[in-house]
């Protein structure tokens, strides 16, 4: 997609205060998915990094959900979820990390792919780098081959790429 088509498409995505705390932005990008062409520019956009060099997308819960789906439907990948827990049904890996007030865990299917696999991880929004952090060190344990993060949006001000750096780094490529 060209630079203009990608900065449309950032103008789609809503930016709504205290939501859901206050303090918090909360940057809604529905109404991107919502818009075909701007959807398909962003799903390629965030391919063209790593294009060739993955077997799996790992979508991160929930709208790295629909990002992952698109990318395994454009790319021949397969798909996986990392999902919060206590969704999945079978034998899981799975890692805890701090949020604001308190702490989540996120966790991946055991076997869903073998150990080795080349793996693209894909989520909407890098903010504190806890979720992307912790869906890393699940890949890591599971014999993944991370490839890289592709992630839409990054809040720059929250630095959670350091987060993610600090757990042992795999590529991120975030288009805004
Ligand atoms: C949001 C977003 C990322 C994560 C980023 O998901 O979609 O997954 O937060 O934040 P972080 O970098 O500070 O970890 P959310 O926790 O709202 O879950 P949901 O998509 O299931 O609603």
């Amino acid at each position: 997609a060209s630079s203009d088509a990608l900065e449309r498409a950032l103008g789609l995505i809503a930016s709504i205060p205290d939501h859901p705390t206050p303090g918090v932005v909360f940057r809604d990008l529905t109404p991107l998915f919502a818009d075909g062409a701007a959807f398909a520019d962003v799903v390629d956009a965030l391919i063209a990094p790593f294009a060739g060099r993955f077997d799996a997308v790992a979508g991160l819960e929930a709208r790295g959900f629909l990002l992952a789906g698109a990318i395994a439907m454009r790319t021949g990948a397969g798909l996986v979820p990392i999902r919060k827990q206590g969704k999945l049904p079978r034998a899981t890996e799975a890692q805890s990390y701090d949020l604001e007030y308190g702490s989540a865990t996120i966790e991946a299917h055991r076997g869903d792919l073998p150990a080795g696999s080349r793996v693209l991880l894909v989520d909407d929004v890098l903010a504190t780098g806890g979720t992307l952090g912790a869906a890393i060190r699940v890949a890591d344990r599971l014999g993944w081959d991370v490839v890289g993060a592709s992630v839409v949006l990054e809040i720059d001000a929250l630095d959670g790429r350091a987060v993610v750096s600090g757990d042992g780094a795999a590529r991120i490529v975030s288009l805004f």
